[in-house]
């Protein structure tokens, strides 16, 4: 034994995320069709994989500025205020990240204090839960229900608000429900956050991915909110970068300070090349995310068409983001027997719902960013498997 005390006391109540479980199961089943990953499946723009190239060959190999390459930040700046008619000044009020994923925690690391509470939703990204317990928070658990197309009720999250309530998180378009968040649900909830003094974290990495001429907004652009709100975003899903490990958070320069603390001692700078393809791809045309979108979109009616026609499932059609999450009541089986039943019969890895919270019980997740080809395989696979169910 290395310490008779064990790990942190913390560790304790972190448990390995439901995904990379089935992730796990996935490396060990080969023939299965994999829906459960959460990424974008093209490859990033030839052009910006040259400058990637360029940027190597140019001595781009050191160390960049903690707070991200100035020329992305510049980049970031002007996108912002293209988007939303937000202006962050790219010296103080952008941090370039580890992917969404580190902005999230050091956000949380930066912020809260033992015992703070943050509304999460439920259910909701894997990482939301543990990245509170990581910063000695209590997460409070924001029901999303079908019923109220997956948004949060305004009165459930007036209920839930207490003396030590610190931060919401929020997450449109959604993972894992597909959801967006209209405009005047979003007003509202920025109002409760003005009102009882909260301090938002606004995951925003799908913002580009949204169906039938929808449009996203900023929660940082509503009335009283770009002062308390840190947007998180990624170039993963928008531009197929899983791997490069870009994203960014947008603030005030007092609301990022803290975080630039802990991303300067956990990580000093993200990878200097990853930087140099994300400015490539923020500067280059635009028109790659659109077609992927075009394509999701396709792929969108499909699994939404032929998930309806299986008897058992309820899908409603995912209005942004990449993902389905179809309810199986009908199947009268918990979500996590569910897909491991879809896994061993049909040859298709799913998520169960239960790996987001609690509340996605009676669903599980499939992601469509898989060829259409690929797709069609699995529905019917999943069909003919699930018939001999009934
Ligand atoms: C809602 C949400 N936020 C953040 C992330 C983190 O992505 P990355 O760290 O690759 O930017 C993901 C990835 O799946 C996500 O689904």
């Amino acid at each position: 034994m290395i310490s008779k005390a064990g790990p942190a006391r913390r560790m304790k109540s972190i448990k390995q995320s439901g995904i990379r479980r089935f992730f796990a199961l996935a490396m060990n089943m080969p023939h299965c069709i994999n829906l459960s990953v959460g990424e974008p499946d093209f490859s990033p723009p030839e052009h910006t994989l040259k400058a990637g190239f360029r940027a190597a060959s140019e001595g781009n190999t050191h160390y960049s500025a903690t707070n991200g390459v100035p020329e992305l930040r510049e980049a970031l700046s002007q996108k912002t205020y293209r988007d939303y008619g937000l202006r962050y000044d790219p010296d103080s009020e952008i941090l370039v990240t580890v992917g969404g994923t580190e902005a999230v925690l050091a956000t949380l690391l930066g912020w809260l204090n033992l015992g703070d509470e943050v509304l999460i939703p439920d259910p909701g990204f894997v990482v939301y839960e543990p990245d509170v317990l990581l910063a000695e928070g209590t997460p409070v658990h924001v029901p999303l229900v079908e019923s109220n197309n997956f948004s949060p009720s305004p009165i459930d999250v007036m209920s839930l608000i207490t003396e030590k309530s610190r931060v919401i998180v929020l997450n449109y378009p959604n993972n894992p429900t597909g959801a967006v968040l209209p405009y005047e649900e979003i007003a509202a909830l920025a109002k409760i956050a003005v009102e009882r003094d909260l301090i938002v974290i606004s995951d925003e990495v799908y913002e580009k991915i949204v169906y039938d001429g929808s449009r996203h907004y900023c929660l940082a652009a509503f009335p009283g909110m770009r002062e308390r709100t840190l947007v998180v975003n990624s170039f993963s899903k928008t531009y197929a970068m899983t791997g490069l490990r870009v994203g960014y958070v947008c603030g005030s320069k007092e609301l990022l300070s803290p975080l630039w603390l802990v991303h300067q001692y956990m990580v000093a700078c993200v990878d200097t090349i990853s930087q140099h393809i994300a400015l490539a791809a923020l500067n280059g045309p635009q028109d790659f995310v659109r077609d992927m979108v075009r394509e999701f979109d396709k792929r969108r009616h499909l699994v939404f068409e032929r998930l309806n026609e299986i008897a058992g499932f309820r899908c409603s059609l995912p209005k942004g983001a990449f993902y389905a999450f179809p309810n199986i009541e009908g199947f009268g089986m918990p979500s996590e027997k569910f897909a491991e039943f879809l896994a061993k019969e049909a040859g298709v890895l799913t998520v169960p719902g239960s790996a987001f919270g609690s509340l996605g019980e009676n669903h599980i997740r499939l992601s469509y960013a898989t060829s259409y080809p690929k797709l069609e395989e699995a529905l019917d696979r999943m069909e003919k498997a699930l018939r001999k169910l009934a």
